[in-house]
Parts: C-alpha cells; sequence; structure tokens
C-alpha cells in the first residue's frame, strides 16, 4: 500500500528508529517531544484503525481500535480503510490563561495527522494525534466531501485496552449525574460494586454494570497513573467508558439522545478530543494541562470583565433545611404571572429576604468577599422540580420580600457584587426562552456572574444532561453570556472538558458530588483527594467548601476536619471560591477564617509537592501580584505525618509562614474542630513535617517577612 510520510528534519532520526524497532512497515511512530512517550499508529490486517502508547518503552495503552457504528448505514466505519497519508509536525507556545493554577502554560506536542480513506465507501475519515510529554490527545476528523455529508453515530467504538487490572477511582456510568461518591477499586470489581456505587439523585440514568465516567484515574500494579478524559466536548455527547471486563478493554460510550441516537454530524467536522495523562508520579497529572492545550485560544477578545470571586451567600441555609428557597407553603402548584403572591402567606423560614440578604452583604463587605450568592429569590421554589413542569421559572420576578433594586443598590454602596442564580429545574427550553432577558436583568442590576443549575430530568422530556443537544444548550449559555459579559457557574451541566480556555467566562462548573452532600447525608472523607485528579482535570469546581460546624442543622455529619475545609482553597483550584457557612459559624472561629480570607484565588504557579489519589494531595501555589505563597494539604481516612520541602521559595528571602492545622486528636467524624495555628519562619532550605488527621489536611500562608519581623519567632528546621 502507498503510504506518503513527510518529516519534519528533525525528527526523522527517532521516528524511523523507532518504526524499525517496532518493526512494521505499516505503523506510524510519534514520539513526544523529550522522547518519553512514544505512540504507534497501524492498520489491521482487516483494515481497522490502531494505536498503542508506551511509556518509555513499556506499554500504557494496548493495541486499541478506532472507528465508528453509523446508523443507518450497512457498512460503519470501523475496516477497510487504507492509509492515504501520514503527517508529523510538532508544536511549542506558551499562552497565558485569563485565571489559573499558573500564569503561563506551555503546549508543546508532536502530532501526527493519519488520513485514511474507506475504500469500498469512498469515504474519508482523519484522525490527529498530538502526543504530549505527558499524555496523547487524539481526535477525529471528518472533512468536507462527496461520500459523506450527513450522518448519525450509533456508537463511537474507540478504545482504550489496558495492560492488566488496574486500581480505578470510578464514579458509575450515567447519563444524567456525576453526583456520586467515588469507588476506588480493581477494574475486574467494577461489576460486583456498581450496585452499591449508584446512590439516589434527583435524575439519573445509570445505563450498565461496568459503565464508568471519565475523567477516570487509575494505577497500575507497575505504578502508572493513568488517567482517560476528553477535551474540548462541543457539538458532541459527552463520553463514557464501557469496560470489557474480561480483557480490561474500555470502549467508549456516548450518551444518547432521546431518540437513542449518540450523534447528528455533518462535514466538515471534528469529533473532541479523547485524552490519556500518564505518568510514574501522580503529581504529573495534576500538573498537566493537556486539556485546556487541546482547546482553542480564548474567543473573547476583551477579558478584562472575567474576574475571579470569593463569595458567600443565602445557599447553606437551605441546602441544610434551615431555610427554605420557597416563599410560601399556600400552594400545591404555581402558575407563573397567574397565581397571585401578593396574597399568599409566608412561610416564615424563605431565606432570600430582604433582610437576610442585607446580613450577608455586611458581612461579606466586613471581611473583603468579592460576591454575595442569593438562590430562591425568584417566583417559583414551590413546585419547582419533580412534576416535569416546563414553564417552572421566569428568571425574572422576585418574589414580594426581595427588593431586587434595594438590594442592588445596597450591595453597590458597601463595594459588593451580587451574583445572579438562575436553577432551570432542567426545564432547557423555558430557559432558553428567558435567557435574553434574563442576562439583560442582570446587566440591568450589575450582576456579573450567574450560577445556573439543572435539578432533575431535562425538558424537552427524554433527553439526558450529557446528549449532544443539552451539550450544545450549555455552550449556547456560556456564548450568551460572554454576549452580555457575565460569568457562568453551572451545576449538574456536563463535567467540563477545557472549554474555559476558549471561554474563560465559565469560571466555575459542580458536575460532581459538592459539599451539598455533605449535608444530604455525607460523602466519603477521602472525596476531596480524588477529585483533583477526576473532575478538575477538565476545569475548576465550584466545590463550595469552607464549612466550620460540621454536625448541620438537618443532622447530617460533614466528613471532614475544619483544618481540611481550609485547605480545599489551596488544593480544589478555582477561580471562583465560595465560603459556604453561615456568617455565625465564622464569628465563632474567626482566627481560622483569616485563612479563608486570606487565600489568594488566582495564581502565579503552582507546584504539586505530593499526591496520591484517595490518599493524599498537597499542593503549593504562588498568589497573582501579592507574591505570597499558599499550602494545602487534604489527607484520606487514615492520619498520616506528610513532609514537604519548601525548596519552592526564593532562596534569597525568608518568610512567616502561618500553618493551620489539624491538633493531634482531630478526627473528621468525632472531633472534627480540633485545630492548631502556629507561626514559624521559614526559608526555601525548610522541611514541613506535619500531621494530617483521618479526614483532615492543613493549610499554610507564607510571606516574605523581614529580620525584625521573625525575631522571637520559632525557625522551622
Ligand atoms: C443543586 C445545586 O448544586 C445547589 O447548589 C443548588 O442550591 C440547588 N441545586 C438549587 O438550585
Ligand atoms: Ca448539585
Amino acid at each position: 500500500m502507498y503510504t506518503k510520510i513527510s518529516i519534519p528534519n528533525r525528527f526523522r532520526l527517532s521516528f524511523l528508529f523507532l518504526l524499525l524497532f517496532w518493526g512494521s512497515v505499516q505503523a506510524q511512530v510519534l514520539t513526544s517531544p523529550s522522547q518519553t512517550l512514544e505512540m504507534k499508529f497501524s492498520l489491521s490486517g482487516q483494515g481497522e484503525p490502531v494505536y498503542e502508547v508506551n511509556l518509555n518503552s513499556i506499554p500504557v495503552i494496548l493495541p486499541s481500535k478506532l472507528g465508528f457504528d453509523l446508523k443507518n448505514d450497512d457498512i460503519d466505519l470501523l475496516n477497510g480503510f487504507q492509509v492515504v497519508s501520514t503527517k508529523i509536525d510538532s508544536f511549542d507556545e506558551s499562552w497565558k490563561p485569563v485565571w489559573g493554577e499558573e500564569s503561563q502554560i506551555r503546549n508543546h506536542y508532536n502530532e501526527l495527522l493519519v488520513e485514511l480513506l474507506q475504500n469500498s465507501t469512498g469515504r474519508k475519515m482523519l484522525i490527529r494525534f498530538r502526543l504530549f510529554d505527558e499524555g496523547l490527545g487524539f481526535r477525529y476528523e471528518f472533512p468536507l466531501q462527496e461520500k459523506m455529508g450527513y450522518f448519525v453515530i450509533s456508537e463511537e467504538k474507540t478504545q482504550f485496552a489496558m495492560t492488566g487490572d488496574h486500581k480505578a477511582f470510578w464514579i458509575p456510568g450515567d447519563y444524567d449525574t456525576q453526583e456520586y461518591d467515588f469507588t476506588e477499586s480493581k477494574l475486574s470489581e467494577i461489576r460486583g460494586l456498581m450496585k452499591t456505587a449508584i446512590t439516589p439523585n434527583a435524575s439519573q440514568t445509570p445505563f450498565s454494570d461496568t459503565g464508568v465516567q471519565t475523567s477516570l484515574m487509575m494505577k497500575s500494579a507497575d505504578g502508572f497513573y493513568i488517567n482517560l478524559h476528553e477535551a474540548a466536548l462541543i457539538d458532541y455527547p459527552a463520553m463514557h467508558l464501557e469496560l470489557d471486563d474480561q480483557n480490561m478493554i474500555f470502549t467508549s460510550h456516548l450518551t444518547p439522545d432521546a431518540q437513542g441516537d449518540k450523534g447528528y454530524l455533518y462535514t466538515p467536522t471534528t469529533t473532541p478530543w479523547r485524552t490519556i495523562i500518564v505518568s510514574k508520579n501522580a503529581g504529573d497529572i495534576l500538573a498537566s494541562r493537556i486539556t485546556y492545550n487541546l482547546n482553542e485560544p480564548s474567543k473573547i477578545e476583551d477579558t478584562s470583565w472575567i474576574k475571579p470571586m470569593k463569595y458567600v451567600g443565602v445557599w447553606w441555609e437551605m441546602i441544610t433545611g434551615k431555610s427554605s428557597w420557597s416563599y410560601t407553603n399556600d400552594f400545591k402548584a404555581i402558575k407563573l404571572g397567574e397565581t397571585d403572591y401578593s396574597k399568599a402567606k409566608p412561610n416564615g423560614t424563605h431565606g432570600a429576604t430582604t433582610e437576610n440578604v442585607k446580613k450577608y452583604i455586611d458581612f461579606a463587605a466586613k471581611h473583603g468577599f468579592d460576591g454575595v450568592l442569593v438562590e430562591g429569590w425568584n417566583v417559583g421554589w414551590e413546585d419547582w422540580f419533580g412534576n416535569s413542569k416546563d414553564y417552572v421559572f421566569d428568571f425574572l420576578t422576585p418574589y414580594p420580600d426581595f427588593d431586587l433594586k434595594g438590594i442592588s443598590a445596597y450591595a453597590k454602596e458597601k463595594g459588593v457584587k451580587m451574583i445572579m442564580h438562575h436553577e432551570t429545574s432542567s426545564s432547557v427550553r423555558n430557559y432558553e426562552r428567558h435567557m435574553d432577558q434574563a442576562y439583560q436583568l442582570m446587566k440591568d442590576y450589575g450582576y456579573p456572574a450567574v450560577k445556573s443549575g439543572y435539578v432533575g430530568d431535562i425538558i424537552p422530556r427524554g433527553e439526558y444532561h450529557y446528549s449532544q443537544w443539552l451539550v450544545n444548550h450549555y455552550q449556547y449559555a456560556i456564548e450568551k453570556a460572554a454576549e452580555y459579559q457575565i460569568m457562568v457557574n453551572a451545576h449538574e451541566a456536563v463535567r467540563p472538558t477545557g472549554v474555559a480556555r476558549t471561554w474563560p467566562n465559565l469560571i466555575g462548573n459542580e458536575s460532581a458530588r459538592g459539599t451539598e452532600y455533605q449535608a444530604f447525608g455525607g460523602s466519603k472523607a477521602n472525596h476531596v483527594t480524588i477529585l483533583p485528579f477526576t473532575r478538575q482535570i477538565g476545569g475548576p469546581m465550584d466545590y463550595t467548601p469552607g464549612v466550620f460546624e460540621m454536625d448541620v442543622f438537618n443532622g447530617s455529619h460533614v466528613n471532614s476536619t475544619l483544618a481540611n475545609q481550609m485547605a480545599l482553597y489551596v488544593t480544589l483550584y478555582s477561580p471562583l471560591q465560595m465560603a459556604a457557612d453561615f456568617p455565625e459559624n465564622y464569628d465563632r472561629f474567626p482566627d481560622a477564617f483569616q485563612f479563608i480570607k486570606d487565600v489568594a484565588l488566582d495564581w502565579e504557579k503552582s507546584v504539586y509537592l505530593e499526591a496520591e489519589p484517595g490518599y493524599f494531595v498537597t499542593i503549593a501555589r504562588k498568589a497573582k501580584g501579592t507574591g505570597e505563597w499558599f499550602v494545602g494539604n487534604v489527607n484520606g481516612l487514615d492520619g498520616r505525618i506528610g513532609e514537604i520541602k519548601f525548596d519552592f521559595l526564593d532562596p534569597e528571602k525568608s518568610y512567616l509562614a502561618e500553618i493551620y492545622a489539624d491538633k493531634a486528636d482531630a478526627h473528621f467524624k468525632t472531633n472534627p474542630q480540633a485545630y492548631e495555628i502556629r507561626k514559624v519562619s521559614v526559608n526555601a532550605k525548610s522541611v514541613l513535617k506535619e500531621y494530617s488527621a483521618p479526614g483532615g489536611g492543613y493549610a499554610i500562608r507564607i510571606r516574605e517577612a523581614s529580620k525584625e519581623e521573625l525575631k522571637g519567632i520559632k525557625k522551622l528546621k
């Protein structure tokens, strides 16, 4: 078969070497910029596209097939291909994110583009591979062509063949929710554990005994950390992974639409990138920026209005059952525009009253917070979900006891920004009908950010939260918001895939089990040691940390120590960070609250000091602008003494470190509020040995200090 290969000179040597090394004439081999990773593309005897990946010559992904099942086509896009051409290229550029874990990101990869022709149909399919030093991204491309216009995908058949029965941190595959606790098990144990892993949710559609979600984190017996996810999920359904647990092969499983179809495409088009991040060092998984790098640069030219925000809100009181979103108990059902609220008897528990909101604004102003979120401000909450109601909210009409105008003026006077809330109750069609007016209202009253939500089953009925139609809706909302210069934090939306590089007004998502579940019966105490390796691979999470009182109003217990809650501001990166607890609980612990006030939101650089999914994560970050450093450690289920070096500090300088740590007898269940604060002097040679309790951790603020200031302060050896 004729194969045209063009290789830039600088690659020719290693390329040819590997070609011989793998010994196949058909194979195309690509190495990563510093040769750590190699990937091979080949066609099987049946003309099936196949790829494989090695790290330092050790297999990570065994030969895995690529292709699609198509609807209404006798011949799928699975075999019968020939290679028309291959092209190797390289790319090395740095870019500056609007916000992030560092101020500059390097995008450095070698690329292989394979052009395939299916002989019997004349259809063209390209596969573009980008090999970074810490992983591979690849996608399918369908150029404009005579033999392929519109096509419907019944299933994408991308395989990820594992080399063994790896340990995995997984949540059940589900078309509607990601709000599950992670299960740590061998791949072969997933089937047996699936039933217990599926816990209740307002909308959920698990689809198989061996289906799991991405981002999936695994560890092999030989100590390889392997992460599977996707990047740039645009106009396509979200990908799950279906495991063949006899052979340890994952195959992509796309979220269907109401018809059971998986994707409606037309040429020219590309799929999202499928990503494999791999390293012997768990910290490298956290440091990888593959997901962002595979997304397009920002499409928003003037980004000056996009600003990280630390906020408080009328929220935890509803989540814990202390107050209500609804205004009255008078009505069984609400008809917007017809139901007369002015005659309704207030239920006395409504949280979003003008008076209560002003209390939060005062608190935010006093402690230097940027924003206040208010939920339950608009009419309709009396029967907001469970009835598959179409016209459930208008996002415009406040309750009688919420003075929209007065509150906006009050917030402005106090220098605080209001965060809007749009719960759609998953009536997505209704949200789209109101979106322009709703965003305009925000502009009129000076709200710079919206928290949206998608609780319950989707309307149009039968659609799923992660289908192509919904993916397009979330994207529509982000782009429409950008027109109004509004920042978006979407809950229950599809999990992020780095789209925030292109649309940096997407400053947060939930799309995982957030702090709210600590009030709905609790999450596993090591949950937060897994999130950075899974959910956060695609972008920041609005986890809503900062709970200081663990025994909450409805009797639930937050499985975390207070020091762990502080550490989350460093370990769970987000440009949008809430201090979720009640003002009165912060007033009880003013010294610990100080850390939440001090901690930065936007970073110049991040150093991943220690990491093991499920067990511990310790990260140091340097704040943008101030030069201060913050360190966070979150710990798993057993107490542990960690050791970190401060060699990230400037060796010429001396620093003061304020350490907020678990006391020796702290425990997430029995003694969560046992913390202590120490001040020590540190420099680049210092080493810290610190105990973290079960479900605990520590948080450190480090700032440059003069010799005088450090006089009398104990030195950390
Ligand atoms: C679920 C969200 O995650 C939560 O934060 C919000 O308060 C409720 N939906 C109501 O919108
Ligand atoms: Ca939620």
